[in-house]
């Protein structure tokens, strides 16, 4: 059976003394965020893989390497990984999310803004069935909608580490292989899980900080 954790973090968790566990690359990034808060998500992201695998291999959070080494270019900003596991780490908003399991998979996270141009990103990102297919009535509805697709793609496309090289267009659901759901978040949050196995897996999800949510 392919067993998945899924933990939920929020960015008010973060404490200063997180960035002691970086390593100098993770450090450099941090610091070189413009936005406070996209350095705090980074940080904290950080900080929930070390903590969930640290528990997982009974290691100090601080001896975890992980590396993300873009294979385009080799830069430190690709899918995350580490020995003997895989990852996916998302962030949106004030929430950051880390899957981890024994298939590759990919977790992401969006807030749902009922004031984005839906048609626009649509084009890009939808097929035409997909588009026709949303609400077309309540704005609301009709964001809620497109952004929980968007979510399923890009957690299929993370899953791969193939990233927004894929037309987007393309995934119509879960490709062959693939077990793609819907992930419960806060409010105003959609989240979407990908994970590539032969049978559907066994999902748990948890509250960074605490115990078991569900
Ligand atoms: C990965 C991607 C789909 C995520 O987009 P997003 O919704 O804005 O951001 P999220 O917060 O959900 O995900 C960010 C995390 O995805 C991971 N990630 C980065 N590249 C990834 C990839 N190709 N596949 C899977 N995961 C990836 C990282 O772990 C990152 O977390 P980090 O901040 O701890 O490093 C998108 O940024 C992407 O496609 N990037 C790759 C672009 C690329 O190929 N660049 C080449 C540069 S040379
Ligand atoms: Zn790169």
């Amino acid at each position: 059976m392919t067993e998945v954790e899924v933990w939920w973090g929020r960015i008010d968790q973060v404490r200063e003394e997180y960035a002691d566990d970086l390593d100098p690359v993770e450090a450099q990034r941090m610091n070189a965020y413009v936005r406070a808060d996209d350095s705090a998500r980074f940080l904290l992201g950080c900080t929930m893989v070390r903590s969930v695998l640290a528990r997982r291999f009974s290691l100090p959070a601080a001896s975890i390497r992980l590396n993300r080494t873009c294979p385009e270019c080799g830069g430190p900003h690709g899918k995350v990984r580490a020995d003997g596991v895989e990852l996916s780490v998302t962030h949106a908003g004030d929430v950051v999310g880390v899957a981890v399991g024994d298939a590759p998979l990919g977790l992401d996270v969006e807030q749902v803004d009922p004031t984005i141009d839906v048609d626009g990103l649509a084009r890009l990102s939808l097929s035409e069935q997909e588009r026709d297919a949303l609400p077309q009535d309540d704005p609301g509805a009709r964001a809620r909608a497109f952004t929980a697709l968007w979510t399923r793609k890009e957690a299929v496309v993370k899953a791969t580490g193939d990233g927004i090289r894929t037309d987007l267009r393309t995934i119509t659901g879960p490709p062959a292989g693939f077990h793609v759901m819907d992930v419960t978040v806060d409010r105003g949050y959609a989240a979407a899980l990908a994970v590539i196995s032969p049978e559907p897996p066994d999902v748990r999800t948890f509250r960074f900080g605490s115990g078991p949510r569900r």
